[in-house]
């Protein structure tokens, strides 16, 4: 796990966006795990421009998103929804090559990730308690994909996008964190000083009760941080 810490949120996109595009142009058929939340979107912004200015081609390539809410009354407010508005709308990506894990594949969500030939760049965001996915402190690094209960705090942080907090769902289906750890390469963003206590856990202790930490396990995990999020830990 190397963290590498960048002056601004902007700079992160660019240099993830450029990750992803050169990614693709390498091999047309490249899986990618992605994530949703306000952390991905300038990076997916980005990717829409660069694939636009450099015609790059994601027809062929698949994705497979880390999780999905239960029980949503709000389809605007589902991660499929999500992917489609800030990026899969963007891009010429075909949408059947788009997977979410669902009340249908809980079982089989890690298996069709292995036949697919495996993640090969995951990204993800982190939560201010230290979870990737919807993995709260406390779920076994060995987990596979599985339904989470949200924690208080993360319902509370994920209300800003419904109308009020009795709106947000609880219950996810979510990778595991043994599945995000298959994945041949790892970027973790995080921006702003909410974030800075999860990240300074993240890099001093190697438990689960900061589910983020896996990662220290991971040969290829590179955690940007704007200057906010890195503010705790010792450069
Ligand atoms: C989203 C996800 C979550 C978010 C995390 C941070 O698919 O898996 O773990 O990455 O909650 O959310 P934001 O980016 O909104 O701060």
């Amino acid at each position: 796990m190397k963290i590498i810490v960048k002056n601004s949120k902007k700079e992160i996109a660019e240099e993830v966006s450029d990750i992803i595009i050169n990614g693709v142009k390498e091999n047309p058929r490249i899986i990618l795990g992605l994530a949703t939340g306000s952390t991905p979107i300038d990076t997916y912004k980005d990717i829409i421009e660069k694939a636009k200015e450099q015609k790059v081609d994601f027809s062929k390539v698949t994705t497979f998103n880390l999780d999905e809410y239960l029980d949503n009354p709000d389809e605007t407010q589902s991660y499929r929804y999500f992917m489609d508005t800030h990026l899969f709308n963007g891009i010429n990506i075909n949408k059947k090559n788009t997977h979410f894990p669902g009340i249908d594949n809980i079982g089989t969500y890690d298996e069709m990730i292995a036949k697919s030939g495996g993640i090969d760049i995951q990204i993800l965001g982190i939560g201010r308690d230290g979870h990737i996915g919807f993995n709260e402190p406390g779920t076994p690094f060995d987990s596979k994909t599985h339904i989470a209960e949200l924690k208080e705090e993360t319902i509370k942080d994920n209300s800003r996008f419904f109308r009020s907090i009795d709106d947000v769902p609880t219950r996810a289906v979510t990778m595991g964190l043994d599945t995000i750890l298959h994945a041949r390469k790892v970027i973790l963003i995080a921006t702003g000083e909410n974030k800075a206590e999860a990240i300074k856990s993240m890099s001093e202790k190697n438990d689960v009760n900061c589910p983020a930490s896996i990662l220290q396990k991971h040969q290829d995990a590179l955690i940007y941080c704007d200057k906010e999020a890195a503010e705790l830990i010792n450069k």
